[in-house]
């Protein structure tokens, strides 16, 4: 350890650290764009200047790429720090095209934060400003502002370092630099390059999904897990603000996910996610079923609950096939109920798409369910051969979720479905129970590591449908 001084304050830092860790490890703020806590050093933007006292006059350096000494003077908001500041700031906006009205990092923005707190005046040149590319296509997913990239190279970083697809690059030099995606295309099959967005200070770096969707402050995070693989990121799922809900126009926008953070978790995902959280809303926001049905026909959500509990007390041989979207509250809700009147297996709801990729080293894993490791520690798997789980004189099947082939069910047997989604297998069950999805309601999955995350309700639950906790508990209480 090393003890120097930030604004005359004693100061404990580990010796391989850098003025900027340390400042920040001890509650002190430097401004920064180009660094990233995640990312090597590159040290090009110069924002994070501190003044160095020193016998003879000291000077001003940057604190990102600073190592800590002993007994070091450092000044983070002296009056040569802020007019550096200003002036860095003059020359970063020199040629940007402030639309910050049109701008989706606008709320979020750190050039506009920056720029009310150590500038604030405008441009000093008198030339007119260099033009660049305003909407080039960067992938599918992203689009590219270069007039507002400030060159900071976190993005072209992030290739390099964390997902290794080394895709992105600068074109050319000075006031014509440009990122650029490798012509092999490494940008568009990167399953990580959304983190990119985030991470852009500025507005350069735009989600081709939430382009010019919904100003930020309009908008509020909600705490959840992504359910695309045992990983089980923590993310925000964003949506309306009740006090910013839209009253003429279409509804549905009040009630839909306008885009997926990561919501860092070092236990887990550290400040990154996968393609496959961003897009949550095609997982969520698939047609929902909303009315329970006896034999395929309609019917009301007790009376199916009474069919089922009739089932139940009459079957001789019942199987359950639970669910791995299942939280760990309704996973324990289902074995205090049921656990021990069915013999159980543990499906697996989803599975690789044609295409996805499988397993990496950073983030993603091969069973893409969120909950296995906490169903399976209560039941075992479902044989590969689905047949084989049901023994001859199985009378009935519970199935919990959705991704089982029904025609692997035994012939004669009767079938409660609970599933959320509108599917062609709902008519085909005897008792079939519509519940609710994860946005809809609280709890926690448990990834293949054994971190218990939580998620929270994001939207109200669906008229007509149940949560499976409840329902559980309801058909339990039968026996
Ligand atoms: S696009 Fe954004 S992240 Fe990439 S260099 Fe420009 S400002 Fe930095
Ligand atoms: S790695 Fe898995 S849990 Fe994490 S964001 Fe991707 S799909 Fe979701
Ligand atoms: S944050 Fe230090 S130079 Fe950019």
């Amino acid at each position: 350890m090393v003890e120097f001084f930030i604004n005359g304050q004693p100061v404990q830092a580990d010796d391989d650290q850098t003025v900027m860790q340390a400042a920040r490890a001890n509650g002190f703020y430097i401004p920064y764009f180009c660094w990233h806590p995640h990312l090597s050093v590159h040290g090009n933007c110069r924002i994070c200047v501190v003044e160095v006292e020193a016998d003879g006059g000291g000077w001003v350096d940057i604190a990102c790429n600073m190592p800590v000494s002993k007994g070091m003077r450092v000044l983070t908001d002296s009056d040569k720090v802020r007019q550096r500041r200003k002036d860095t700031l003059q020359f970063i906006t020199l040629n940007h095209p402030v639309d910050c009205g049109i701008c989706d990092k606008a709320g979020e923005c750190t050039l506009q934060d920056y720029h009310f707190e150590y500038n604030g005046s405008p441009s000093v040149s008198r030339d007119a400003k260099v033009h660049a590319t305003k909407h080039f296509p960067l992938s599918e997913r992203i689009v590219l502002d270069n007039e507002r990239c400030i060159l900071c190279t976190r993005c072209v970083r992030f290739t390099r370092e964390v997902s290794k697809t080394h895709a992105l690059g600068i074109q050319q030099r000075g006031d014509h630099s440009l990122i650029r995606p490798v012509e092999d295309g490494g940008f568009e099959n990167d399953p990580y390059s959304d983190n990119v967005i985030d991470i852009c200070p500025v507005g350069a770096l735009l989600s081709r999904q939430f382009l010019h969707k919904a100003r930020v402050w309009y908008l509020k995070p909600t705490p959840s897990v992504c359910p695309g693989c045992e990983r089980g990121c923590t993310v925000n799922i964003w949506h309306r603000k009740d006090e910013w809900k839209l009253k003429a126009l279409d509804q549905r926008q009040n009630a839909r996910i306008d885009r997926v953070t990561p919501l860092e978790n070092p236990a887990v995902n550290g400040p990154w996610i996968c393609n496959k959280a961003r897009d949550l809303a095609q997982i969520f926001e698939r047609a929902r079923a909303e009315q329970a049905m006896l034999q395929g026909k309609p019917a009301e959500l007790a009376a199916a609950i009474d069919s089922a509990r009739a089932l139940i007390a009459a079957a001789r041989q019942p199987v359950a096939l639970v669910s791995s979207w299942g939280s760990n509250e309704e996973l324990v809700a289902f074995n205090s109920a049921l656990g021990t009147r069915f013999t159980c297996h543990v499906k697996a709801d989803w599975r690789p798409a044609p295409g996805e990729r499988l397993e990496d080293d950073v983030l993603i894993k091969p069973d893409k369910n969120p909950n296995t490791a906490a169903a399976r520690a209560l039941f075992p798997a479902l044989p590969a051969d689905a047949r084989s789980a049901f023994r001859p004189g199985t009378d009935l099947v519970l199935v919990w979720g959705e991704g089982f082939n029904f025609a692997h069910l035994p012939t004669g047997a009767k079938i409660i479905y609970l599933n959320a989604w509108l599917q062609p297998e709902n008519g085909h069950a005897d008792v079939f129970l519509p519940i609710s999805v994860q946005t809809e309601r609280s709890g926690h999955y448990t990834n293949f590591q054994g971190t218990v995350s939580a998620f929270e309700a994001c939207f109200a639950k669906k008229p007509g449908v149940a949560d499976a906790e409840a329902l559980f508990a309801a058909l339990g209480a039968t026996r």
